[in-house]
């Protein structure tokens, strides 16, 4: 492999360093090029843009290949755990045994909110979107935890914000449905927590299912990092200024939020809602997504970067068929998406886009028969890609030589002009 790529601008060439990464990637190194050549690259929405320089995760979008450390996503799946997949993301490895409990003891300890917390909750109109609060209320504990400057102290945060943003979730949660908060208890695991908070009464006893413990396990370990995506490099950028990490994390949530991203989770079912009101006629919205007339996509289908299939998405049609069949659960939607997606899948328009379904196009299905209601499915999403946000912050934070990111323009306004005074406009 040739380690200098050649640029030939108005008859002057120019050479640039090429970066090889571990599994062949190759980039042309432009850092050079405004001080070598004067011209900058113009790539809208960086879609041929490598930011950064990065350990965590790897894609190969063309044969559907999603690794988190080395390891392959299904095996992650099937396997771990989610705090493990938060150890490894974060920390670069698997916990041991004794890093592994002493891990979830501290992710247990530190899952109440602040009481005074509990106010802000009070603030919010009943109909506030979940994601509105996250965001503010990952914001917020900037207030009330703002050393950030040695290891330790970032280490405690880390930590505090992986425990505390389930607890603040959930509390989201039973605001909107005007029922009393349940605390975090000791004895219970990071997932048992989540659920009990989310799902148990004061009045009654709750024990958590575990066919819904094992299915969000999977769910939020097959959301916890997907490299340089619109939230990630939001952290990224926002985290290049200095800011510490709640604020960086807490604009993550904020990009996340949007139907292209993070959102599409909720406007799947919406869709598909839509489509079973009007007698589920797959065919026609098929057609609506190809009609020069109008601006229907189909939500949850389509990547910028897998090209072949969405492995997540793979691992989540198996996963949706045995966990609804074993809850018991007959949702209309399920068949819906599974003919939708049929029909999608042998139309021309998606075959030659390479459009297929995304992580988002059976996630919200599962949430459903997991008694999740459709307004938190964006804030499932946000708890599981919270270690991927923190590992992606750390590793920007200690990056040799990192600087605050700031891309350029080409200017398309006005050139230069005169002063008008107001009586002569
Ligand atoms: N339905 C119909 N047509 C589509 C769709 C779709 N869902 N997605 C892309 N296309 C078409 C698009 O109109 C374009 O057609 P043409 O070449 O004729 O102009 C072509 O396919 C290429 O699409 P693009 O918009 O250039 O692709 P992109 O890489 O800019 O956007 C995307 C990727 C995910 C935003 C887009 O596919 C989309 O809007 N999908 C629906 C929303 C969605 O499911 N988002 C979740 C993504 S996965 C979770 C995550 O990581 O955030």
């Amino acid at each position: 492999m040739t380690q200098n790529a050649k640029l030939v601008l108005e008859g002057k060439e120019t050479d640039l360093a090429v970066t090889v990464g571990t599994e062949g990637e190759v980039g042309i190194d432009i850092s050079a090029l405004r001080a070598k050549t004067g011209a900058i690259t113009l790539d809208p929405s960086f879609a041929n843009t490598g930011a950064c320089e990065s350990a965590i995760t790897y894609i190969d979008g063309e044969r559907g290949i999603l690794r988190y450390r080395g390891y392959d996503i299904a095996d992650l799946a099937e396997y771990a755990t989610f705090p493990e997949v938060c150890h490894l993301l974060i920390y670069g490895r698997l916990p041991t045994p004794p890093e592994r409990e002493e891990f979830r003891t501290r992710l247990t300890r530190h899952s109440l909110v602040h009481e005074d917390m509990k106010k802000f909750f009070e603030g919010f109109p009943q109909t506030a979107h979940p994601m509105g609060i996250l965001s503010a209320m990952i914001a917020s504990l900037s207030a009330y935890y703002p050393e950030d400057d040695t290891h330790e102290e970032i280490d405690l945060n880390i930590i505090r914000l992986l425990a505390k943003a389930k607890t603040i979730a959930a509390f989201s949660y039973k605001k909107s449905i005007g029922q009393p908060f349940i605390y975090p208890q000791n004895d219970l695991t990071y997932l048992e927590n989540f659920l009990t908070m989310m799902f148990a009464v004061p009045s009654e006893p709750y024990k958590v299912d575990e066919v819904v413990r094992s299915a969000l396990n999977k769910l939020l370990i097959l959301h916890a990092d997907h490299e340089q995506n619109c939230s990630t490099t939001t952290v990224r950028v926002v985290g290049s200024g200095g800011a510490n990490l709640f604020a960086s994390i807490s604009a993550g949530v904020s990009a996340l939020w949007g139907p292209l991203h993070g959102g599409a989770n909720q406007a799947v079912i919406e869709m598909l809602e839509v489509i079973r009101k009007d007698g589920s006629n797959y065919q026609k919205y098929v057609d609506l997504t190809k009609s020069k007339d109008s601006d229907f996509k189909l939500m949850g289908f389509g990547h910028r970067v897998y090209k072949n299939f969405d492995p997540r998405a793979l691992i989540l049609k198996q996963s949706a068929d045995q966990v609804l069949s074993n809850l018991g659960v007959d949702d209309p939607l399920l068949e819906i998406a599974m003919r939708l997606e049929e029909v999608a899948l042998a139309d021309p328009y998606f075959v030659e886009r390479k459009l297929y379904p995304n992580v988002d196009f059976y996630s919200g299905i599962l949430y459903r028969a997991m008694g999740i209601p459709t307004d938190m499915f964006t804030v499932m999403f946000a708890l599981g890609r919270l270690p991927g946000w923190i590992a992606h912050w750390l590793e920007q934070r200690n990056a040799p030589g990192a600087r605050i990111n700031r891309p350029r323009q080409i200017y398309t306004g006005e050139t230069a002009r005169e002063w008008v005074p107001l009586e002569d406009r």
